[in-house]
């Protein structure tokens, strides 16, 4: 089987095989816009290769700076928004066990996230935790002026300097920015950080599998060769063919499109799996960024379960029909648990003494994509084998596959996000930004 294996049984009889052949000739030329480059948005193709062309050079510097990092911090804080630190989060909550954070003795430094928000509270609280404790900074910004990262990099930078002194936090920071470009470069070159280039045609949503991913991942214990290996896998395999029936990440395209057709303008993608909550994140970013254009494009939602089956669960199965579900199981777990047996069955549960934990999970997902199904909530699957580096750089270019494919058959351009920049103008004018102010 090749994974990600979709399974679309439960989108029938919404969409019927001929439907989805039909495309064929759409999605031919839809790949040949993105492998040529003539579609919208082309100077932002460098995700297409990526895989194929991270070569050894790269890797082991990444890999020697993770080994630097790792001897020297007992805390890594990455600070970066949206592009620049969902990736990595994705992917060490992804392939680490949960709560890694409390086990990060024997493995590697505790890694924390700063720089997404601008809560005060937030920033506290991380700064009281870490006080005692030896920190390395990854600060990660491709504009290299973005408002949010800015502000915590010069909190945290502050707090270092005072600690290791300046000469003391410049060997400790360490920046991802642009080759040339942006405040943070400057500010980098100066001070004489080590530095890590986010390739120009290479856009914030789809640099999961450049440094702005990969160092964090390397210094949370991630084995990154195997990660840019499975999504080498997926490379290849998805420029080979753009046949609906062989690429997965055409067929995901077609099945969204034509969801999306039909009125289905929600997408809940859908784990049984804690540690994939921070994925679904990740895709709900690549998918609403990409997507969200003209009034138009599929909403990206998610949701935990079986938590959210005793909440949301409600409103899936019942609530207006505009949406699809999409489920991302992972075919099988790092660890077994079993349901013990207790002699006097006091909570009835003996029916399941002996049973794998997954066992009922996948069972739990059975009946709720039956159910969903019979609710008129249109499910398909997508299986993954495991919470291994391998599979996951395999799904990461699944979906930025998937994502941009879907975005060129509905016409638009998937690689801008001209609609972040509002919030920005308002906010810039009502702090007084120099140049954003009354009359500008
Ligand atoms: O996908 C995008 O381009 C954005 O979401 C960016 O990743 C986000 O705004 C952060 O930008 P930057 O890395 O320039 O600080």
């Amino acid at each position: 089987m090749t994974f990600p294996h979709i399974n679309y049984e439960n989108l029938k009889p919404l969409i019927s095989e001929r439907e989805i052949d039909q495309y064929q000739p759409e999605v031919d030329r839809v790949c040949g816009m993105l492998e040529e480059g003539t579609g919208l948005g082309s100077d932002f193709l460098g995700w297409l290769h990526l895989p194929s062309s991270t070569g050894d050079e790269i890797l082991s510097d990444l890999e020697n700076t993770a080994r630097e990092i790792q001897r020297s911090a007992q805390v890594f804080i990455c600070i970066g928004i949206g592009g620049s630190y969902l990736g990595s989060k994705a992917a060490i909550d992804f392939v680490l066990p949960n709560f890694y954070n409390q086990q990060s003795n024997s493995r590697g430094p505790e890694i924390y996230f700063a720089g997404h928000n601008i809560s005060s509270d937030y920033m506290a609280d991380l700064l009281d935790l870490i006080a005692d404790k030896d920190v390395c900074l990854n600060v990660i910004s491709k504009s290299g002026t973005t408002t949010e990262p800015a502000i915590a990099f010069r909190l945290l930078k502050q707090m270092m300097e005072k600690k290791y002194g300046v000469e003391g936090a410049r060997s400790r920071i360490y920046a991802t920015t642009d080759r040339a470009r942006g405040a943070l470069k400057s500010l980098a070159d100066r001070e004489g950080y080590k530095t890590f280039v986010i390739p120009d045609d290479v856009g914030g949503r789809f640099s999961v599998l450049t440094p702005v991913g990969l160092l964090p991942m390397a210094v949370a214990g991630l084995d990154i060769r195997s990660l840019i290996d499975g999504a080498k896998t997926a490379e290849e395999h998805y420029s080979r063919s753009s046949s609906i029936r062989e690429n997965p990440a055409c067929l995901y395209a077609v099945l969204r499109h034509l969801l999306y057709g039909k009125g289905k303008s929600i997408e809940i993608m859908a784990s049984f799996q804690p540690a994939l909550g921070s994925l679904l994140e990740w895709w709900k970013q690549l998918a609403g960024e990409s997507e969200g254009k003209n009034h138009g494009g599929i909403f990206p939602a998610s949701v935990q379960y079986t938590t959210d089956l005793h909440s949301l669960g409600q409103w899936v199965q019942e609530g207006n029909r505009i949406v699809f579900e999409t489920f991302l199981i992972v075919e099988s777990s790092n660890r077994e648990v079993k349901v013990p047996k207790f002699e006097d069955d006091l909570d009835g549960l003996n029916y399941l003494a002996g049973k794998p934990l997954d066992f009922v999970n996948e069972k739990a997902y059975q009946g709720t994509a039956q159910a969903h199904r019979e609710g008129e909530t249109p499910n398909m699957t997508l299986r993954i084998q495991d919470r291994s580096s391998h599979s996951l750089g395999r799904l990461f270019y699944f979906f930025e596959r998937g994502v941009a494919l879907t975005g060129y058959l509905m016409g638009i351009n998937p690689f801008d996000q001209p609609g972040v920049e509002f919030y920005k103008k308002n906010m810039f004018a009502l702090l007084n930004k120099p140049g954003y102010g009354k009359g500008n």
